[in-house]
């Protein structure tokens, strides 16, 4: 079974960055929020990020063409019809577990559910389905158009055909896939990446260094793009505290919990540049200046 219909439940920054990798791959997309409005606000992003795509001779397909394998809907009417629906909304096991069990109930019995976690185990999703051997992980990074690595994650249960599925689609749209083959906290690349996080973190709160001078020393230091504040910024601090949560309650490591000026940040509502402060301080013609 290839797979022609994706439906993705969840249409914020990683939702609305999945459907569009997909409908560029000529596959129907279908996606599914809460409210119009916001499914609205996620076709005008997508609208204007495959816009710029084209600008700059990425893409030869028109625009029309692209979005018309878009469509949005706030029931899950259309999960009857898609081969893999992909869950792409807020990080919190009891909301994706009741995701995992409507979608379970209408997907087709040999369609594929997918999550797009930062770090919930796979299997605490599959295990409230009745398919656990077709659900899988597959974790996309930000931004989806630009990333090229996607993690194809194996749950406890899942089978090898329903990952070589998820491998084989990954590579459908371009991507490549990183294969994680066992369900541990933080999958590969989180796995690898939290720890410097929290530590860069955790000597900001000690005042060894500010975030400005951290992530200079890392863009210049060590050869990355952007620094590990720019980078958090761009995920959302409630995504990365969340994440960080999920492995600390799965492990029971203190290591894992939460440094005290992430959960202070997250509290005070400085979510970075989805609410224009996080780290940095952002304004509305894009520019950022230090806090
Ligand atoms: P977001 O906050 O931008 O979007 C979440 C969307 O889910 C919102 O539009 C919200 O209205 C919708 N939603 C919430 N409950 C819903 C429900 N019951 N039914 C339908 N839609 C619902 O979050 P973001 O950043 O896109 O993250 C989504 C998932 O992807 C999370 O699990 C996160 O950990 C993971 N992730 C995030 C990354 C990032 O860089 N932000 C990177 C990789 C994974």
């Amino acid at each position: 079974m290839a797979i022609q219909k994706v439906l993705i439940v969840g249409s914020g920054l990683m939702g609305s960055g999945i459907a569009q990798v997909c409908a560029q791959a000529g596959i129907q997309v279908y996606i599914n929020d809460v409210r119009k409005e916001i499914l609205d606000k996620a076709v005008k992003n997508i609208a204007w990020s495959i816009g710029k795509l084209i600008e700059k001779g990425k893409i030869a397909e028109k625009i029309e063409t692209i979005m018309s394998r878009i469509r949005v809907e706030t029931d899950f009417l259309t999960a009857t019809q898609v081969d893999l629906a992909i869950e792409a909304i807020f990080e919190r096991l009891d909301l994706k577990q009741e995701i995992f069990r409507k979608l379970d109930e209408m997907c087709r019995a040999d369609a594929l559910i997918a999550t797009n976690t930062s770090a919930i185990p796979i299997t605490e999703l599959a295990a409230v389905t009745k398919r656990p051997e077709r659900v899988l992980g597959l974790h996309f990074f930000n931004p989806v158009p630009m990333m090229q690595a996607v993690e194809v994650i194996k749950g406890a249960v899942t089978t090898e055909d329903t990952i070589l599925k998820g491998r084989e689609f990954v590579l459908g749209i371009g991507k490549e896939p990183i294969m994680v083959r066992r369900d541990v906290a933080g999958f590969l690349i989180n796995r690898i990446n939290y720890p410097s996080t929290m530590e860069a973190m955790r000597m900001v709160e000690e005042g060894v260094g500010t975030v400005e001078d951290i992530d200079k020393g890392l863009r210049l230091a060590s050869g990355r793009k952007m620094g590990i504040f720019e980078i958090g910024d761009m995920v959302g601090l409630d995504v990365t505290y969340n994440a960080l949560l999920a492995i600390y309650h799965e492990t029971g490591d203190p290591r894992w919990f939460p440094p005290m000026i992430l959960r202070r940040k997250v509290k005070a509502g400085e979510l970075g540049r989805k609410t224009d402060r996080g780290w940095y301080e952002y304004h509305e013609d894009g520019s950022r200046k230090k806090k």
